[in-house]
């Protein structure tokens, strides 16, 4: 499952991991832990040597039920503070360099091999990752709405209220993931595109289980 942020693609994922009676694997809360590591190491990031560097042999652990996420950073749990403003805003720089791909890349093919059924989600899933999945879904929905369903759960989640910034951080965000280089986001040619802008998570849910059968 691939597609930009906000297409409500994380709880999407995990509900149809769960119908499905499958694992789940967030590879963006990896990206999202290698980002961490780097600021912790107060890497300047216009410096993807030193930001490879920083993040070799990364001590990431990661959970794959889809009931409830654990993201461990050398033990430590750090599955909230991946998700606030320091890691999301530097999450599109680190997740463009190349050994920090490969390295997450080989980690996210061997938790998938190791699971019996998995729904994968992230941004090159269908392209790079997994180019042999059973059933390929690009989930996209408009810049606004991806930016007003953002906002709302940071208003749920107490990280304050302000759409504008949250529209202008999806707007940067798309633009480097769907630029860069290495990975960039795209549909699979053979995935289906699913817009969830006019569509709620049960219809989005529906839709999904049946294109998984259709497909695999
Ligand atoms: O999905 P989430 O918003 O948590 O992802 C955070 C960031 O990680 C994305 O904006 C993107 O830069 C990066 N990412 C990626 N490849 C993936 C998953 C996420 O580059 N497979």
């Amino acid at each position: 499952m691939d597609g930009p942020s906000g297409t409500g693609k994380s709880s999407v994922s995990r509900k149809l991991a769960t119908r499905l009676n499958a694992s789940y694997l967030d590879t963006g809360a990896m990206y999202r832990v290698a980002t961490l590591q780097v600021l912790r190491a107060g890497v300047d990031l216009d410096d993807a040597e030193a930001i490879a560097a920083a993040v070799a042999d990364l001590p990431l652990t990661i959970g794959t039920d889809p009931s409830g996420e654990v993201v461990l950073l050398n033990g430590e749990d750090v599955s909230s503070e991946i998700r606030g403003g320091d890691v999301t805003k530097a999450v599109s720089a680190v997740s463009a360099v190349g050994p920090v791909r490969e390295q997450l890349v080989a980690l996210q093919r061997e938790l998938a091999a190791s699971a019996e059924r998995i729904v994968v989600e992230g941004r090159d899933i269908g392209t790079v990752v997994l180019t042999n999945a059973d059933a390929k879904i690009y989930l996209t929905a408009s810049a606004e709405a991806r930016a007003q369903r953002r906002n709302e759960q940071n208003i749920a989640e107490g990280r304050g209220d302000d759409y504008e910034a949250v529209l202008a951080d999806v707007e940067r965000r798309d633009n480097l993931d769907s630029t860069r280089k290495v990975s960039p986001l795209r549909p699979a040619e053979d995935s289906v595109t699913v817009d969830t802008s006019e569509l709620g998570i049960d219809q989005v849910i529906d839709r999904l289980y049946e294109i998984v059968f259709e497909q695999a």
